[in-house]
Parts: C-alpha cells; structure tokens; sequence
C-alpha cells in the first residue's frame, strides 16, 4: 500500500484547557517537492508550551495557527527527496515543519544534524530549542555568577533542566521547583541541582527559606502564579528574573480578571531591590547563535557535565493527548513523539 501522510490539524480554538476534540487527524497524500524544496519525513516531533498561544487568535508575537492547518512544530528527520541544493536523500534535518509525517520545507528552514553527534531527538530538547533557550536566556539576561543562588522552576521539565546545569556549571548554588517527589528526586539525584522543592506542597515559602539562606539572585520563570509568588519576595538586592514562560497561565482567558488569573508578586520591591525582570523569546536572536550554542552543548555533554531525560511519546496520533498532558504536568522530561 503507498505511504499517506497523517497530519493533525486545529479544528477549533479551545477555551481554556485543550481538548481531543480542537484537533483533527487525517490522512493526506504524500506531498511532491517543488523545485528549490526538500521532502522531509518527520521522525520526532516536539511538543512545546508555547504551541498553546498558537491555538488561540489572542494577539502575540508570532501567528495563530489557522482553523483547518497543520499544528505549528518542530520536527528532526530526514530528507526523502531533494531539489534543492546542499540537500540529498538520506541527509538528517532539523527545522519547523509542523505535527505531520512528511512535509515539504524550503533549505533555508532547515539545519543539518549529523546523527552520530548525539540522539537525533536531542535536536529537539537539550541540543535544541528548549536548550537554546536556557543557554540565551541566562547569557543574556541571567548572567549567574559564581557563589550566587539560581531558582529554576519546571526544573525536571524541558528549558529548567538545561537552564538548572548551566547554573552548576557556571558555580551557582542551584534549587530546582518541580511538581512531586519522583521529579525532585531525577533534578537532585541524575541532574546534580542542590536541592529541589515540591510545588505540589502547600509549603513552598518556607522550602524556599531553607533551601535558599542567602536568598535568591536568579529566578529563570518558567511557570508563574503561586509558584512565582512565593519566589519574588525572597529575590536580593540586583536580583534577575529571567521571564521564561508562565505556563500556569496559558489556559486563562486573555483579559481575564483576578479571579480568572492565579496569584501573582506584589511588584512593588522591584525599584527598592534594582531587579531585572526581562522577557525574551528565544527565537529573537537565538538561531543565529545555534551553531556555537551546539559546540558548547556538546562539549559540555562530551564531558559528562550536561545530562538530560526525554519523555518520548509513540505514534503521532498520540501528540494531542501528549500537548494536554504537557499543559497539567504529567510529561516527565522533554516530550517528544517518535512519529511512527
Ligand atoms: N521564551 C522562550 O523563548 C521559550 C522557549 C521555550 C520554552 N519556553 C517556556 O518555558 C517553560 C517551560 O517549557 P518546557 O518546554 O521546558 O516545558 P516542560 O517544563 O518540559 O513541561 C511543562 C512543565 O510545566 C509544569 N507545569 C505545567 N502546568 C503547571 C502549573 N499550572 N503550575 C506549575 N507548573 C506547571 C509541569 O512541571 P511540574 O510537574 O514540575 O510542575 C510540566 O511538566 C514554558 O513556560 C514555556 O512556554 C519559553
């Protein structure tokens, strides 16, 4: 039987928390390269946070997915067909080419990947985007020095495991924030994090009290809400907050009021204490960055100082209820999905 493509459309914009039903699978013919085009087979898919803002038409820094498209993501596989130069059967890539089996991708979209380097699914997390964003985000605006105290929330999670190593190899005292026992366990024990805090605990304040007796310099966010609430207070003098992602948020409606949103600081220390508190997105400046973020990062993986845990999800038709899972916190690592 001929190969047919599958692919996951957005059938409808969810409210609030995403259903099964927002998405759509079907079966499609294989598609032809045009000329200048390569034909990707898709053999992991990534399944981000922020593919949530892509779901909704609330205004942002990047498009909505249309109703009726191809989930937005990236994908590390290979070249099936080429017409376009530099490229050849056989050859693995790296780019955007969304929830589906084969897509076709103009080069310029595409990074080759050689596979002996490391796990071809690495591409898509620690030798990655998620990766990317740790090591832009804390160059950038953490800037962690030696003897100083970095929080990193979703410490077990994609971006905090790679932002939490950083943090050690650069000489700080690391405190990961994660939901539950077995992920605290894999930050402090397999990740080397000097300590990790249960947020599913009602006592997160006074964890952080103990964990942090010098306080904290650096908060990498990746979450939000009461989590965030109970770190600000306990930011130094100069303190940063490295404005990740707030993923306890993305389910609330845009616009909603107070009781529609979770808890957050009272800002008001921010002139007292000097804090920087700064948003990016990684892909403002990163790609340009991504070949020496990739030597460093295998450099640092070569030399057994960066390890990292992938939650890998089989088959495609499985990627909504895996993105749902991501959103309540049931992935437990990087979430990927071996497409076939
Ligand atoms: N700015 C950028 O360019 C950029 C790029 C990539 C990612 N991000 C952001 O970085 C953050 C982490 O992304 P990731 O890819 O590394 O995801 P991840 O940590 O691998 O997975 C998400 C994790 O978030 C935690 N979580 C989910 N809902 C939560 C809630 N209501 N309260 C507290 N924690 C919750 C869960 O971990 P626990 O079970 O441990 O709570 C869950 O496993 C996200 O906010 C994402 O949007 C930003």
């Amino acid at each position: 039987m001929a190969e047919t493509n599958l692919q996951i459309l957005l059938r409808r914009r969810p409210q609030g928390m995403p259903a099964p039903d927002d998405f759509e699978i079907v079966e499609t013919p294989v598609p032809e390269p045009a000329e200048g085009e390569v034909l990707v087979r898709a053999r992991y898919l990534s399944l981000d946070p922020y593919m949530r803002g892509r779901m909704s038409d609330a205004k942002s820094y990047a498009k909505p997915v249309e109703l009726g498209a191809v989930m937005e993501g990236q994908t590390a596989g290979e070249v099936v067909a080429s017409r376009a130069p530099g490229f050849a059967p056989g050859d693995t890539v790296l780019g955007g080419y969304g929830w589906q089996r084969f897509s076709c991708v103009r080069p310029e979209r595409l990074f080759k990947v050689d596979p002996q380097e490391a796990p071809l699914s690495t591409s898509l997390g620690v030798l990655g985007m998620p990766g990317l964003t740790a090591w832009v985000g804390l160059e950038d605006i953490g800037q962690p020095k030696a003897g100083e105290t970095l929080v990193v929330s979703a410490a077990s999670g994609a971006v905090g495991q790679v932002a939490g190593q950083i943090g050690k190899i650069r000489g700080c005292r690391v405190v990961g924030i994660a939901g539950g026992p077995r992920k605290c366990a894999f930050v402090t024990q397999e990740l080397g994090f000097d300590a990790c805090l249960d947020h599913h605990a009602d006592d997160l304040a006074a964890q952080l009290d103990r964990a942090c007796p010098d306080g904290i310099d650096v908060y990498w966010e990746n979450v939000g809400g009461p989590v965030q609430a109970a770190v600000f207070p306990r930011l130094n003098d100069f303190g940063r907050m490295v404005m990740c992602g707030m993923i306890a948020q993305y389910n609330v409606a845009p616009g909603a009021d107070a009781a529609g949103a979770p808890p957050g600081p009272n800002l008001g220390p921010v002139v007292r204490k000097r804090l920087r508190i700064q948003g990016f997105i990684v892909s403002d400046t990163g790609w340009p960055r991504y070949p020496a973020f990739r030597r460093q990062m295998l450099g640092w993986i070569r030399e057994g100082r960066m390890k990292w845990r992938e939650d890998v999800v089989q088959g495609l038709r499985n990627a909504p209820e895996a993105f749902i899972g991501l959103l309540q916190g049931r992935n437990f690592g990087k979430l990927v999905v071996a497409v076939d």
